[in-house]
């Protein structure tokens, strides 16, 4: 090549790789609304992204992958936890970690009431995100296990038969809707919730306590009613309830299909 041929390469090679870049960049950002849901942008989802920023949520926590690695991801947390769980800990963190066994503790932040709603709702958006598969891997960040839990390798992986036992066991470990974020079942470790390392067993004794009003009459119908409709009967302990209702998310009954209900009963019923 002679110097004029390096040159017309040279400006048909860069006018040709910029206009690419200007194509997939115009197609991003024509995709951002609908991977984004920028309908669902309501006033209390602005406000809450405020909350976020006026008390520096990120110093400590990641979102999407970005912000600091000192607590938790926060991703998918309104998935994994549920709102009436992350309004309590935001009250008052203390009640539900110790700075002895976790080695950190969250600040009260003081926040209220409306800003730990409005909160809430842009975490709520932010779990939406279409990422579109990124990260490949869900986001554990070092540190968030909690000791002799086993709560990291607790990792979603389909299920190894369509047996009802092999699935509800795959969608106890998968989030949503994230049974194993609060529920141990290694006996004795009791998460947000109880440990279910026994629970057959342990409903069966429920059934009987005099304290118990609910409906059922077997194990696995406590079973199936605790996760229907967590507040017919609540287990006291530390964690476990604010004001006497249950910290475990209602709504299982509508994001769950009947099916899923019976294999997760059908899990459950075999730790006794
Ligand atoms: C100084 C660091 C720090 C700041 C700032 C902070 N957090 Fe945290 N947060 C933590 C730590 C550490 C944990 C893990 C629990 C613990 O040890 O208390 C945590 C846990 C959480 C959890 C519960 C996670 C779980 O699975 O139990 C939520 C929800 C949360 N933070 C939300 C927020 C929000 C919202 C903000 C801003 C309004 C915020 N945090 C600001 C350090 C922080
Ligand atoms: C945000 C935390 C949280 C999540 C997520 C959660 N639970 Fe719970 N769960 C609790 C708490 C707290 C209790 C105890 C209070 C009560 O009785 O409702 C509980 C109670 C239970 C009980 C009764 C235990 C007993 O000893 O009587 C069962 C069974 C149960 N949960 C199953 C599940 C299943 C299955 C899932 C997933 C579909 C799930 N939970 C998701 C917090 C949670």
């Amino acid at each position: 090549m002679n110097k004029r041929q390096t040159r017309a390469f040279f400006y048909a090679g860069t006018g040709v790789c910029a206009l690419v870049f200007l194509g997939m960049t115009w197609d991003t950002h024509r995709q951002i609304p609908k991977l984004t849901n920028e309908s669902k942008l309501t006033s209390e989802v602005i406000q809450g992204k405020r909350v976020w920023h006026k008390n520096d949520c990120i110093n400590c926590h990641t979102l999407l992958g970005e912000g600091a690695y000192f607590a938790p991801d926060l991703t998918k947390i309104t998935q994994q936890r549920g709102a009436p769980y992350i309004k309590a800990f935001l009250k008052d963190p203390s009640k539900f970690y110790s700075e002895e066994r976790d080695r950190r503790l969250m600040p009260t932040l003081n926040l209220s009431d409306k800003e730990i709603d409005d909160v809430i709702a842009f975490l709520e958006w932010v779990g939406h995100i279409d990422t579109q598969g990124w990260p490949p891997r869900p986001i554990l960040v070092s540190g968030s296990a909690i000791p002799g839990t086993g709560i990291m390798g607790a990792v979603a992986g389909a299920a190894p038969s369509n047996e009802p036992i092999a699935l509800g066991q795959a969608l106890y470990r998968a989030s949503p809707p994230g049974c194993f974020a609060c529920h141990s079942v290694s006996p004795g470790v009791n998460l947000v919730g109880p440990s279910l390392a026994d629970i057959a067993a342990t409903a069966r004794r429920r059934i009987a306590s005099p304290a118990y009003h609910g409906a059922s009459k077997d194990a696995a119908a406590y079973i199936r009613e605790s996760i229907l409709n967590p507040n017919a009967f609540v287990v006291v302990g530390p964690t476990f309830s604010s004001g006497g209702l249950s910290l475990m998310p209602a709504g299982f009954d509508a994001s769950l299909t009947p099916r899923q209900i019976d294999d997760l009963v059908a899990y459950l019923m075999t730790l006794k």
